[in-house]
């Protein structure tokens, strides 16, 4: 979370997220769901039975045999396929894809051989590849395939089946559900690959960021799933660890703490039917934020003393790494590149796991600093987003991309990277989290960039939850200049980016049900910061970017209301970039 702001509900929101009194260790006050076709007063006279049996063993039921009745109907219940989650795919290079799927009906074995076809049509009549894979449980039986020697730029389908031969340890709905072949096989999924290098291919990429299951549905999804992206971006977020007091409905579990607990709630979120079929129709590029773990945690610092906050980190990695589609799940490798043929040279950063702690945090993490106010930590040239290592990795990425020259060289990051002072002069105040609590960073990330000798960027990033349109201005290079570049390399920076105020164009995406600024801040800031264009706090918040070798365009929407399925969505904001040009117009 990026941003603490004025309206109601983030008060309220954030009250829950990071008010030092919260428990570290949140259980859930609703009730667990019964089992679909048990009511409320079976379940109380089977507990009773229960507890009836623990003290008088010889009325002759098993309280284990009792036990593992209430287990079974609740395993079967939810189990309705064995692949309730869904499939997914994602980080496509120019000859292979990643495809995904979980395992559901909590299978009874260590291990399940499940098999995958690949084809270039939906009905699989041209398999291209197919195989088998083993589903284990220690990785909570989800399973990611590299599909390689692939076509360049183009579509495929692909799907999962459990043989006959593994179906008996499968817990399915029904018992007469076994003789259904269908229940075995999952649902078809679409994905495909990067176009070749140097193929001049235009690139539509849906932007999400930040989708509370509590606060409201994710229709947004379903909406830019009608919109045909060739990819989406995902920029941190993905599940909440945190309840909200006004909720549309409710997380299964409090604050997630153990392993199976944050695997649980990925299983929850994948459950959603609109963000499942977003994951089964085009390829993802994901990386992570805090809310995966705990909001404004920061590298191997918690927002408040935890004693076994690395284990707990440890755990919501794992099962981060278990349930998106990514190459190397066991790396924790989030930075990494895509590269769209000639058109987009797409970097994306891990601002998380590299962290260094906020600026004279507090107890309950990040807060708002006073420009004015002494907080030498905030001018300490070391400190990083990134961390060292992240640092150097990103520069030689920029050379890369340098001789690479793609027509839009892109950072992916988390967050808003241009400047978001809230009041101006003395009375301004700047939000530690993000970027503007690392300004060095900042400046050395964008003079690598310079350096390196790529031209223009772009920069998208979410975690603010208000759509926003930016000119990143070149202030935030040569005000925090690195005092370890040469006197060389500052004259190259200067020199490079004189040229023009703006050194990248900046699209920030909102909430996919997270409300940001309210139009009075929004407004307030636009006046504080210039160089923000325009910008729109309202939830179910989605974006389409469009790239080709002579336009970035990008088009901002949102549902109308995140509280009601279904619900209709518009347009918010069009902005364009010419290829050449400095500055973005309304479109
Ligand atoms: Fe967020």
């Amino acid at each position: 979370m990026g941003d603490r702001d004025s309206t109601r509900e983030d008060q309220l929101i954030e009250g829950i997220e990071a008010s030092p009194k919260q428990k570290p260790r949140f259980r859930a006050t609703q009730e667990p769901a019964l089992p679909k076709g048990v009511s409320r007063r079976q379940a109380l006279a089977l507990a009773t039975c229960l507890s009836t049996q623990a003290s008088q063993p010889s009325l002759g039921l098993e309280l284990g045999a009792l036990a593992q009745l209430l287990e079974d109907q609740y395993d079967r219940t939810t189990a309705k396929t064995a692949f309730d989650y869904g499939v997914a795919s994602g980080d496509p290079l120019e000859h292979a894809v990643i495809i995904w799927t979980c395992v559901s009906g909590q299978p009874q074995r260590d291990s399940i051989e499940i098999g995958w076809e690949f084809a270039s049509d939906p009905e699989f009549r041209q398999m291209v590849a197919s195989g088998r894979a083993i589903a284990q449980a220690q990785s909570t039986y989800t399973v990611h395939i590299d599909v390689t020697n692939l076509e360049s730029s183009r579509w495929y389908w692909y799907r999962f089946n459990i043989p006959i031969d593994q179906q008996s340890s499968i817990k399915l709905n029904r018992p007469s559900d076994r003789a259904a072949q269908h229940l075995f096989v999952s649902r078809v999924g679409k994905t495909r690959t990067a176009p070749s290098k140097g193929a001049v291919e235009s690139l539509r990429l849906g932007l999400g960021s930040c989708q509370h299951w509590e606060w409201g549905y994710f229709g947004a999804w379903d909406k830019l799933r009608q919109m045909k992206p060739d990819l989406v971006f995902f920029a941190g977020d993905y599940i909440y660890e945190s309840a909200a007091p006004l909720a549309v409905r409710r997380h299964q579990g409090g604050v997630p703490i153990t392993l199976d607990e944050f695997r649980q709630r990925y299983k929850q979120y994948r459950l959603d039917p609109s963000l499942q079929a977003m994951h089964a129709d085009a390829p993802w590029v994901i990386i992570w934020d805090d809310h995966e773990l705990i909001n404004d945690y920061a590298g191997v610092h918690p927002p408040k003393a935890e004693s076994d906050f690395l284990r707990r980190r440890e755990y919501a990695y794992q099962a981060w790494s278990e349930f998106m589609p990514i190459r190397q799940p066991k790396a924790l490798q989030v930075a990494r590149r895509i590269i769209w043929g000639k058109v987009a040279d797409i970097l994306l950063l891990d601002t998380r796991q590299h962290k260094d702690l906020q600026a004279c945090a507090e107890p309950g993490g990040a807060r708002r600093i006073a420009l004015s106010k002494d907080c030498g930590d905030r001018y300490k040239t070391k400190r990083s987003m990134l961390g060292k290592a992240q640092e150097l990795w990103a520069q030689q990425q920029f050379r890369q991309m340098a001789e690479q020259s793609s027509q839009w060289p892109v950072i992916a990051q988390t967050t808003l990277m241009s400047p978001a002072l809230d009041g101006h002069g003395k009375a301004a105040r700047y939000w530690s989290d993000g970027w503007d609590g690392y300004p060095f960073a900042r400046s050395r990330l964008l003079s690598n960039a310079v350096l390196a000798g790529l031209g223009h960027l772009l920069v998208i990033g979410g975690d603010v939850h208000t759509a926003i349109a930016s000119d990143l201005p070149n202030s935030v290079v040569l005000d925090y200049i690195d005092p370890t570049f040469s006197a060389e390399q500052i004259r190259i920076i200067e020199r490079k980016i004189s040229e023009h105020p703006t050194i990248a164009s900046e699209w920030t995406v909102g909430g996919i049900s997270r409300r940001g600024w309210d139009e009075a801040r929004v407004t307030r800031r636009i006046l504080d910061n210039p160089h923000l264009r325009w910008g729109d706090g309202r939830p179910g918040s989605f974006a389409l970017l469009h790239l080709s070798m002579d336009k970035a365009r990008i088009e901002f929407f949102a549902i109308e209301d995140t509280r009601v399925k279904g619900s209709n969505h518009k347009s918010l904001s069009r902005w364009q970039l010419d290829a050449g040009k400095p500055t973005m117009e309304r479109a």
